[in-house]
């Protein structure tokens, strides 16, 4: 069991997901949207986010495997579940759970773009910005945090604390 210093509270959590999901249902009001969630991280996050959209919304969701293993952000990507809905003339949004470096957002934005895509725009639960090291536009972000491995509300390390409620700083 490691140390874990909390972060974010639920009540918090839910207050930021809240405001997202205010500025996204006003931007696409009158579009049809589809967000498009990066497995594994983002499932909690985004399954509270379409139930707070004002707006139609269809899901989709993508998985990439990062070489590399647990806290270490990958420079290598490998794609494991490509998108099944036809994203060509629509209006895109890409749910995070957490940016770090960026590779894997930037990567994830390339593939997309090859699907021709009306607009494409970015989500994140958490944006960490110590180790950013693509250049990426970051559409909507919920916190801000400057470093350190956060678990929890879908976040994990090494698959384990996927399932607590709360963000915790893992002490490694
Ligand atoms: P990036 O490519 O360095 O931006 O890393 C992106 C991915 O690494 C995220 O989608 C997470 O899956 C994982 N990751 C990066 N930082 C953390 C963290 O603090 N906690 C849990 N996973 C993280
Ligand atoms: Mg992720």
């Amino acid at each position: 069991m490691h140390d874990l210093i909390l972060v974010l509270k639920k009540d918090e959590i839910k207050k930021k997901t809240e405001i997202i999901a205010h500025e996204i249902s006003s931007y696409y009001q009158d579009r049809e949207l589809i967000v498009i969630g990066v497995l594994k991280g983002s499932f909690i996050f985004l399954s509270d986010l379409v139930r707070k959209l004002t707006i139609p919304v269809k899901v989709d969701f993508i998985r990439v495997c990062s070489y590399g293993y647990s806290d270490s952000s990958s420079e290598s990507i490998n794609l494991t579940k490509g998108i099944e809905i036809d994203v060509k003339n629509k209006d895109v949004l890409v749910i995070e759970d957490i940016v770090d470096t960026g590779l894997t957002l930037s990567w994830i934005v390339d593939y997309l773009k090859a699907f021709n895509p009306k607009t494409l725009r970015v989500c994140t639960l958490i944006d960490k910005i110590e180790r950013r090291k693509a250049t990426i536009k970051i559409d909507y972000a919920g916190h801000v945090a400057e470093k350190g491995f956060l678990v929890g509300y879908g976040l994990d390390y090494a698959e384990d604390y996927r399932g607590l409620p709360d963000i915790y700083h893992l002490k490694l």
